[in-house]
């Protein structure tokens, strides 16, 4: 028998993660895994280019969900989970990270009784404002196995009473990603498309604390008006943002360049491009750990914290002021760093390592 595995992808940034994990499961006769694509994300430049550039089969289902309000997102996605779950009769369930999907489908499979696996488990940034603090808090309270990128997750997950036992070390699969796509993305034209002949920064921004509110919106963009005198910043814009900037009809420096959302392969070779970053996002902050380069992440805390110990990240805050200052250290003393045990290329091998040990009574040869 086959360890069927239901893997679900929502939103941008969990493509990167399930890529790795379904290419070694579809390389292995020992599982059968199944895509269920909720339909968070839908847009062609924020789903579907990603599983062009990553490889990742078209989804065995789409739940087509859409947009809507956290609770509305989260319920339908759980209704149209549901059935999907009853058909496949999976010996487990696959989530990733900490989007709406993510924590929606880990509550219908466990009260469905089949096994949660949460891959990115145990990551805390503190702060039960940020939707995905909950959802990783409530999804790690309902999964089975916990398999965490790095070791602050562990300690969190022990902390908060999870056994031992079920918690994992396997390292980061978005740099299984990163390691298997970065001589592809290096070959990407993007830099010339944009006529980018010199220096350059990187920006992205998306969290509702950061985008929703004018004002908070205002000191983001000061800093970056400023920092943009000195370095022209290239700002792939995100969907929420866009809505936001032509709500309130935002003038910015010819500088800052804004660009619709880029797919994972030129967004990956703008970075390892880019001599500074300035995000908002989680997966960057690991990102840019790996390719060396200076990150300031554009928020006033993160659940992310080897990417400050150990890589190039420096949390910068969210006003004009603390972000300058943050600007200025960089400038200063560029931040160097090292690569984070097991942020190898080797975290897909690990998880499926736990899952086949975990089912090793379910494996019958030929069967
Ligand atoms: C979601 C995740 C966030 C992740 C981010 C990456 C949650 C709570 N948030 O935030 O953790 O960092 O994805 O992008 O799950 N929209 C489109 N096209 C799309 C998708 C969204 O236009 O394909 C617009 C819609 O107006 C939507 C808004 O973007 O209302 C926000 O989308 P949503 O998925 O609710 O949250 P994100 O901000 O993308």
């Amino acid at each position: 028998m086959r360890i069927k595995l239901i893997c679900v992808a929502g939103a941008r940034p969990n493509f990167m993660k399930l890529a790795p994990l379904v290419r070694a499961a579809r390389q292995d006769p020992a599982f059968l895994p199944v895509i269920v694509h909720t339909g968070q994300h839908y847009d062609d430049k924020m789903s579907g280019q990603f599983f062009r550039d990553l490889g990742l089969p078209a989804p065995d289902h789409n739940l087509e969900v859409g947009s809507a309000s956290h609770a509305q997102q989260t319920a339908e996605i759980m209704k149209r989970f549901e059935p999907v779950v009853l058909a496949e009769k999976p010996h487990a369930v696959i989530v990733v990270g900490d989007v709406n999907s993510t924590m929606a489908c880990a509550l219908v499979a466990a009260k469905l009784l089949i096994p949660v696996v949460h891959v990115e488990a145990g990551l805390r940034s503190f702060d039960r404002s940020m939707p995905e603090e909950i959802n990783r808090l409530v999804t790690d309270a309902v999964a089975d196995l916990l398999l965490v990128s790095e070791e602050s997750g562990r300690r969190n997950l022990l902390a908060e009473g999870i056994p031992e036992h079920r918690i994992h070390f396997v390292g980061n699969l978005m740099i299984d990603s990163l390691q298997i796509n970065l001589d592809r993305a290096r070959e990407s034209d993007i830099g010339a498309r944009l006529g980018i002949n010199a220096s350059f920064g990187l920006v992205t921004l998306h969290r509702p604390s950061n985008v929703d509110e004018p004002e908070q919106l205002a000191q983001v963009l000061g800093a970056l008006s400023t920092i943009a005198e000195i370095l022209p910043l290239y700002f792939p814009v995100h969907p929420r943002t866009r809505a936001r900037l032509e709500a309130e009809s935002v003038l910015l420096s010819p500088r800052i360049h804004l660009i619709d959302p880029l797919g994972y392969l030129d967004f990956l070779s703008l970075m390892s491009q880019s001599c500074l970053v300035l995000t908002d996002s989680g997966g960057i902050q690991e990102e840019t750990t790996v390719l060396g380069v200076p990150c300031l992440t554009l928020r006033e805390n993160t659940e992310r914290p080897v990417t400050i110990e150990e890589g190039t990240n420096i949390l910068a805050g969210t006003t004009k002021t603390s972000i300058l200052a943050a600007w200025e250290q960089a400038q200063r003393m560029p931040k160097t760093g090292r690569i984070p045990k097991y942020w190898d290329g080797q975290a897909a091998g690990r998880c499926l390592a736990v899952l086949k040990d975990h089912y090793s009574g379910v494996l019958i040869p030929n069967n």
